[in-house]
């Protein structure tokens, strides 16, 4: 007992001084600490390419998605609205010459960005890349319709390219919707740590917890499945239309590169 009294009269400020003060003054005199590195983990990767057949290939894409979405609508029942998600077996589907293209452009996109993500991982090895889809569809929306936040499963990663949405200037002019019209939204992993949690200074590295991507016709965000997006409302002159896909990617070697460890 009168060990810890002696403790509590220790702690206890003098000159009425706030409680805070030692832990302020400790943290000025932090020159003696000796961290001299930080490290950063699990970091979140994102790749962004450009397809440069875009202005070729999206008029004729939009002509036979337009086919695609009344044959399917009327497949399912459907009746014509402002939102509307295709079947995903659009590799299949469509037959246009410059769709094989589009495929290749996006195979050599993952295959770039899947090598820059893995870097340390694959450790230097020149891996033999098998890209395999589970599932591409097209999303069409309008009036402000959105796709609300997921997660995409039975792949490693997935994607969201833009096909047609309003010129930036028209898109951003939205009197409610402003410069989140119809973006991409990405949460990052803190994001589900943040509801009510604390805030300051020594926590800034948190914010912001996500990022818009801007919805540029031919632009191609690849991202992991498990990260959490959202397609924001969307409301323009023209209608907002994506492709988006789920991918996995296997070495012809085989997929493991490390022994199992129990340490
Ligand atoms: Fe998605």
């Amino acid at each position: 007992m009168a060990k810890s009294g002696r403790a509590a009269r220790a702690r206890r400020p003098q000159s009425g001084a706030p409680a805070s003060r030692p832990a302020q003054a400790k943290a000025k005199g932090a020159g003696k600490a000796t961290t001299s590195a930080i490290q950063r983990l699990w970091p979140t990767p994102i790749g962004l390419h450009r397809y440069g057949g875009a202005d070729r290939l999206h008029p004729e894409l939009l002509e036979v998605f337009a086919q695609l979405r009344t044959a399917q609508q009327r497949q399912r029942g459907e009746k014509p609205g402002p939102f509307f998600a295709s079947d995903d077996d659009l590799t299949e589907r469509v037959k246009l010459d410059g769709f094989k293209d589009f495929l290749r452009f996006i195979v050599q996109s993952l295959g770039e960005t899947v090598k820059k993500a893995n870097g340390e991982a694959w450790a230097g090895r020149e891996l033999d890349l098998r890209v395999g889809f589970q599932g591409m569809w097209f999303q069409c929306s309008r009036d402000g319709t959105y796709h609300d936040i997921h997660t995409h499963g039975n792949c490693s990663w997935s994607a969201a390219y833009i096909v047609q949405i309003d010129e930036p200037e028209q898109r951003v002019s939205h009197p409610v919707y402003g410069a989140a019209n119809g973006v991409t939204r990405l949460y990052g992993p803190h994001f589900a740590t943040l509801g009510g949690a604390f805030v300051d200074v020594g926590n800034a590295y948190l914010q912001p917890p996500h990022l818009d991507i801007e919805p540029i016709p031919g632009r191609l965000l690849l991202f992991p499945s498990w990260l959490a997006h959202k397609a924001m409302p969307y409301d323009g002159e023209k209608e907002r239309v994506i492709i988006s896909f789920n991918a996995s990617i296997h070495a012809s070697e085989g997929d493991q590169l490390h022994g199992y460890s129990a340490q």
